[in-house]
């Protein structure tokens, strides 16, 4: 599957009249998943707007190495380090030559030089350019330095010659950029995970909740997104800071959260349920907070909606539906009952006892087919583990 879902790529475009192909590109790049920032010199600009570049990728182009205002959104230096792709198209014969001898002097090539990540360069110019002996040193310096080089192509050119020097098609260069990727088992996949304990309100200050700390939920959206998924995480109320790449809804109630899944939900690929949903809510939430009466009062509590059992009844059900029991008892036989109970495809089943809060886990996943004991160890571990099962089960 070609899928750049995740990935940063971080633009540059230098001044040929192969520039406006990077309007085209840009699109066939977010399609794809990925996320763009964009870069252009200063002649770049006499070839396609900024402005058409921002309104395609969503982010504001940045065009000057010492501009306050682009600094203070995000420094060049947090740029180089942000992505996953540096690529240079179109590539002109003079930006190639100043890659390759190091020079700084702009934002693109100052990027070009402090980026950890990959770089690639895409070539468009005059085919005399092209075989200049000039030009093909500088390529093969960039080639031993470890740059992807992506083209050029060959045909008819812009000045009437015809020959190798055309950039390559849009097409081409987003499938060679998807190549120097390991995408991961679960690139493209939209991934949708509840997580955290929901609160349950009595009146203004008080509510019924439980001790789910969501670090099994937080470690699955990570670990989904490192393997390459499109993750949205709707979350309760907990304490942890959102994993990088993923999206993340916030919510307080069963309600709420229902609310919130059945927006994203349909034709996503995984639903995983790891919330520890509230069973009951009261039956009233009070307007003012409850006075003190008496040595006893009685709370009328009602049943809450069952969020899973509802995402795997729906008609445009997620492929595939995944439960977790957290069991005081008899642990994998309370999980074979839930997964038919609720119409699940898997379910991982824990002692409640030992995991609420902790760093570490003990998992049983259990299928129509049978039951997989996980070894114990890290939340992260574990993670990477059970989507390891998933992504089997989605390819199957
Ligand atoms: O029935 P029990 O609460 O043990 O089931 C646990 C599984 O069901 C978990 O995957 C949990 O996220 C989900 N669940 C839910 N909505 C509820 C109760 C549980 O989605 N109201």
């Amino acid at each position: 599957m070609l899928s750049l879902s995740n990935k940063r790529i971080l633009l540059g475009i230098t001044g040929g009249i192969a520039a406006y192909k990077c309007a085209e590109l840009t699109r066939l790049f977010i399609k794809a998943g990925a996320e763009v920032r964009v870069v252009m010199t200063q002649s770049a600009t006499e070839f396609i707007t900024p402005l058409t570049l921002q309104a395609l990728s969503g982010n504001r182009v940045h065009l000057d190495l010492l501009d306050p205002e682009a600094e203070a959104a995000m420094g060049h230096i947090e740029l180089a380090r942000w992505a996953d792709l540096v690529l240079v198209a179109p590539a002109t014969a003079n930006s190639i030559a100043r890659i390759a001898h190091g020079e700084a002097d702009d934002i693109l090539t100052t990027l070009v030089l402090a980026t950890p990540a990959a770089i690639a360069i895409a070539p468009a110019m005059n085919q005399g350019m092209w075989s200049d002996a000039q030009t093909q040193a500088n390529i093969t310096a960039l080639a031993a330095r470890g740059y992807t080089l992506i083209g050029p192509g060959s045909g008819e050119q812009a000045c009437g010659d015809v020959g190798l020097g055309r950039l390559s098609e849009p097409e081409e260069i987003v499938t060679a950029c998807a190549a120097l990727f390991d995408t991961g088992a679960l690139a493209g996949r939209h991934v949708v995970i509840t997580g955290g304990p929901t609160r349950e309100a009595l009146d203004p200050v008080r509510y019924i909740s439980n001790h789910s700390s969501g670090k099994m939920a937080y470690a699955l959206a990570a670990e989904a997104a490192a393997a390459g998924a499109r993750v949205t995480l709707i979350s309760g109320p907990v304490t942890l800071a959102t994993p990088e790449r993923v999206t993340r809804v916030d919510v307080i109630s069963a309600q709420d959260m229902l609310a919130a899944t059945l927006e994203v939900v349909g034709n996503s690929d995984v639903f995983i349920g790891v919330a520890a949903v509230a069973d009951y809510r009261p039956a009233q939430i009070a307007e003012q907070k409850i006075k003190k009466a008496g040595e006893a009062i009685t709370l009328s509590l009602v049943k809450n909606p069952d969020i899973i059992a509802e995402v795997a009844s729906l008609t445009q059900r997620p492929t595939l539906v995944v439960g977790f029991a957290a069991e005081t008892e008899n642990v994998v036989a309370n999980g074979q009952g839930k997964l038919a109970a609720k119409k699940l495809d898997l379910l991982f089943a824990n002692q409640a006892t030992d995991t609420f809060n902790s760093d570490s886990v003990a998992i049983t996943a259990v299928d129509a087919a049978g039951v997989t004991e996980l070894a114990a160890g890290n939340k992260h571990l574990v993670a990477r583990k059970m989507l390891h099962l998933i992504a089997e089960r989605l390819t199957r």
